[in-house]
């Protein structure tokens, strides 16, 4: 079976050409010039989809996002069949996921778990990170398998002590490991224990709403943590990549390192990008309707707790800028959705209990569209930080992360005309609210193809198979 996309403009991280795009076998087989096309023997396509005005684009990978993780007595709502369905609606085609070694027990049964969760399950092809809760001698003797298996960067936690917190001494062992392995070290880079005496302290005074979930993470705990991840991995000789990077000053520490020379990378998320403290304040006191009280609107702010949190809003300039310079490589997404209803509603009453983390898995390719049309950051670069970057730094490149011949045809046919409402009625995500509900965005995907099959057209799921269809994909070891 032969598809072609034609006529439509091919964009790349360094490149934007108009191009006829041939797809067999699931793989791009052929990149010509409309011109050529009547030239060519023998291209007749069995499927044509005309791109005519279009941009045709790699297909978005999204290398953070925690599908049915337990966190805070619950798990998060989307699961892999409704989490990657959701993503392939938003032009995303390949997730990479967290696996979790729990405390005492091995990084195989965690990985186990994940196949077990998403096997069956995934829409879109999938890899996994592994978190590392503890860096025993077993656990490092263990990283070497989870390479083996395509599993090749590992995520730990500075953040959320007595659950997945580690100190210095083990981060600094795994990093030693990981440079023998050839893996990377990604961090969350909050330093957990002094930010858990301010939400004790919050606490003993009565502030219990969801603005102090900010209040008490500060930037500074965010930019020592960032600092002294960048240590480690420096004392150990190894890359290491922050994960959501939300603010000014942890982003200066990335920037430094990478003046030196550094092998430092970071990503950030659109809700630093789009949302900020503010949101989680709810709506302002006296203006809700309906005669709604303080504490119930104050309420509404439990839907953007995420973490680190959310940040003034000055903070956006300075990650667009750490994007279009390079200081920042990737925007992913860390989605991790949590119904309003019977999950964030754990924490009414005591903020610290509110499960942490915002839906974002669909909303990435329309959210940062606006970084382009506000000429922000290029197409290229749109491109480049949503798709080929992740790919390379994470080891799927140039299988998946291009628009090239012997690529993956994993690809988005990205319509810059077709606008969209966000909001729980037009998206698919599982949960019961969106952060941008009523929201139009612009732009959105006509055509979603993954491994060459198409499977969204205009918002409807057409592919043949649904659940299932997602392959896992073994990753390379690091190679930048
Ligand atoms: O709020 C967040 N980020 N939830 C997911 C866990 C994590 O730290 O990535
Ligand atoms: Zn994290
Ligand atoms: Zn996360």
């Amino acid at each position: 079976m032969r598809t072609l996309i034609k006529d439509g403009t091919v964009v790349t991280a360094s490149d934007t050409y108009v191009a006829d795009v041939w797809i067999e076998d699931g793989k791009i087989v052929g990149l010509t010039h409309p011109a050529q096309r009547g030239a060519l023997g023998g291209t007749a396509a069995d499927h044509t989809i005309d791109a005519t005005g279009q941009y045709v684009i790699p297909g978005g990978i999204d290398c953070h996002t925690h599908m049915e993780l337990p966190f805070g007595g619950t798990t998060a709502s989307d699961d892999f069949d409704t989490g990657t369905v959701a993503a392939a609606h938003g032009g995303t085609t390949t997730i990479v996921d967290f696996a979790i070694q729990s405390k005492g027990s091995s990084m195989r049964a965690g990985l186990d778990a994940w196949f077990a969760k998403a096997e069956g399950k995934a829409a879109i092809d999938y890899g996994f990170h592994m978190i590392m809760t503890e860096a025993n001698p077993t656990a490092l003797a263990d990283m070497a398998a989870m390479v083996r298996e395509g599993v090749t960067s590992f995520k730990m936690f500075m953040a959320y002590p007595g659950v997945f917190l580690v100190d210095d001494q083990q981060i600094f062992r795994a990093m030693q490991r990981a440079g023998e392995l050839g893996a990377l070290i990604t961090m969350h880079a909050e330093i957990g224990l002094p930010i858990d005496v301010l939400v004790q302290q919050a606490l003993a005074a009565g502030r219990t709403a969801p603005i102090y979930h900010a209040l008490t993470r500060p930037e500074v705990a965010e930019a020592t943590g960032t600092e002294r991840a960048i240590a480690l991995a420096e004392m150990a000789g190894v890359p290491v990549y922050m994960v959501h990077l939300s603010a000014q000053r942890a982003l200066e520490r990335v920037m430094e390192a990478r003046d030196r020379g550094l092998p430092t990378y970071a990503e950030t998320c659109p809700q630093y990008l789009f949302c900020t403290e503010d949101d989680l304040r709810g709506e302002p006191p006296g203006q809700g309707n309906g005669g709604e009280s303080d504490e119930e609107r104050a309420w509404k702010g439990a839907g953007y707790v995420c973490t680190p949190p959310l940040r003034p809003r000055h903070h956006h300039d300075h990650l667009w800028r750490g994007l279009r310079n390079y200081d920042l490589q990737v925007v992913a997404t860390d989605h991790c959705p949590f119904c309003m209803k019977d999950q964030k509603a754990l924490g009414r009453g005591d903020f610290s209990k509110i499960p942490n983390g915002m839906p974002g898995v669909e909303t990435r390719l329309h959210l940062l569209w606006e970084g382009v049309t506000q000429g922000k950051i290029s197409i290229n670069r749109f491109v480049e930080i949503t798709a080929t970057a992740p790919a390379k730094l994470f080891g799927m490149y140039p299988r998946k992360g291009s628009i090239a011949v012997g690529s993956d045809a994993d690809i988005v046919v990205w319509d810059p005309t077709r606008s969209k409402r966000l909001g729980t009625d037009t998206l698919h995500m599982r949960v019961d609210y969106s952060p941008f509900e009523g929201r139009t965005v612009p732009a959105s995907p006509s055509h979603v193809l993954a491994r060459g099959e198409l499977i969204v057209h205009n918002d409807q799921w057409v592919g043949k198979a649904k659940q299932g269809r997602g392959q896992f994909i073994r990753r390379g070891t690091f190679a930048l």
